[in-house]
């Protein structure tokens, strides 16, 4: 059975086809438009570890996925093995990034479906995880609307937006963050134009965001990240729109490299820095940014790209492909049951107060 988990985007990010996940490669865009197809846990974890799928919702919907592929692989095992080998799929998914922990709140929500019908047949226990998976992924294109239409209403018309990396609908199960936000804003008839840091090293600003705003016709400038400060000061720029890999109980905000910066810079300029953040992004076991496992990755994406090494060789290098802007420096939240205006432990708090 296939299955369009998003047809009302032009990007399906995600896609259940006969049997099997298949991931937009987000590796090899925009010189290429491919998907890749994925059979069993193990793969979906190097898919996100490799970054085919990145963003921290399409992450959780990888993995969530990831999850009932496993369960497919497993069904004409015992009730013991089938558990047993569930459960190293649990472990192989949580090893493949630390950062973004919509991937943990996925996980931990497959594992409620499994271990509440752990007395069920094996049969029966995969086509759950696999309804599950779906509804976590239609549920996330749900969630970006109702945050776009919040978003939205923060923007002025003619307003020129940066964002930095991509939490479009690259990054999620359908209409992104912050760009749903944008989508959202032009949806409404605002004329919305957008100023995408190309984000080094990894370059989801130059490859992805752009590519997903150039498809849409919607008008979009390329910067180099250092660029941002100047734009700010020649008063370019009237807001600032970023998605979250994880906001810690205070309200601090990881999110990719470089953000912390544009944060600094905006706040210098008076230029409102607004975060679009689905509450599967914050982590109240965490206390504070500094908490926030932050990953390293290979010193190869800063040396280069792809075939092509422009630093000196046997140069050290560092790589945090995260940073942490502290709740101080964060506007407003922007969240599928509202917005957080100057995030702290009380208003985010009671956002989980039903
Ligand atoms: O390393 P990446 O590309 O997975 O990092 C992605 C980001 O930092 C995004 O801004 C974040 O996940 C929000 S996506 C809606």
């Amino acid at each position: 059975m296939s299955q369009t988990i998003n047809a009302s985007s032009a990007v399906e990010t995600l896609r259940w086809r006969d049997g099997a996940l298949e991931m937009i490669d987000q590796r090899v865009l925009p010189a290429r438009f491919e998907y890749v197809r994925y059979g069993s846990a193990a793969e979906v974890a190097d898919g996100i570890r490799a970054m085919v799928v990145r963003g921290a919702p399409a992450i959780g919907c990888a993995a969530a996925y990831g999850v009932a592929l496993q369960a497919q692989t497993l069904r004409q095992v015992n009730r013991e093995a089938f558990g047993a080998g569930l459960e190293s799929g649990f472990e192989l998914l949580a090893a493949s990034r630390p950062t973004a922990v919509n991937l943990f709140w996925a996980l931990r929500r497959m594992h409620v479906v499994w271990q509440s019908h752990s007395r069920q047949g094996v049969q029966d226990i995969a086509d759950l995880l696999l309804r599950e998976a779906h509804e976590i992924a239609a549920e996330d294109v749900r969630i970006n609307r109702a945050m776009g239409a919040h978003g939205a209403a923060l923007l002025p018309d003619g307003a020129r937006v940066l964002t930095h990396c991509n939490a479009g609908a690259l990054a999620t199960a359908g209409h992104g963050t912050a760009l749903g936000v944008i989508r959202s804003a032009v949806e409404s008839g605002k004329r919305i134009s957008v100023i995408a840091d190309e984000t080094r090293p990894f370059l989801q600003g130059a490859r992805l965001t752009a590519w997903e705003m150039v498809q849409e016709h919607i008008p979009v400038t390329l910067i180099t990240d250092n660029m941002a400060g100047h734009l700010m000061s020649r008063g370019e720029v009237d807001a600032v729109v970023v998605g979250t890999d994880r906001v810690a109980a205070n309200g601090d905000v990881a999110n990719k490299i470089g953000t912390y910066m544009v944060a600094v810079l905006a706040r210098r300029h008076n230029i409102p820095f607004y975060v679009a953040c689905p509450l599967s992004t914050i982590d109240l076991t965490i206390p504070d940014g500094a908490a926030i496992p932050i990953e390293e990755r290979a010193a190869a994406e800063v040396t280069g790209f792809r075939d092509c090494q422009w630093a000196a060789q046997g140069v050290q290098v560092r790589n945090p492909a995260f940073d942490v802007t502290p709740a101080e420096l964060v506007t407003a939240l922007i969240t599928e049951k509202g917005l957080v205006k100057q995030p702290n432990r009380e208003n985010i708090a009671g956002l989980f107060v039903s």
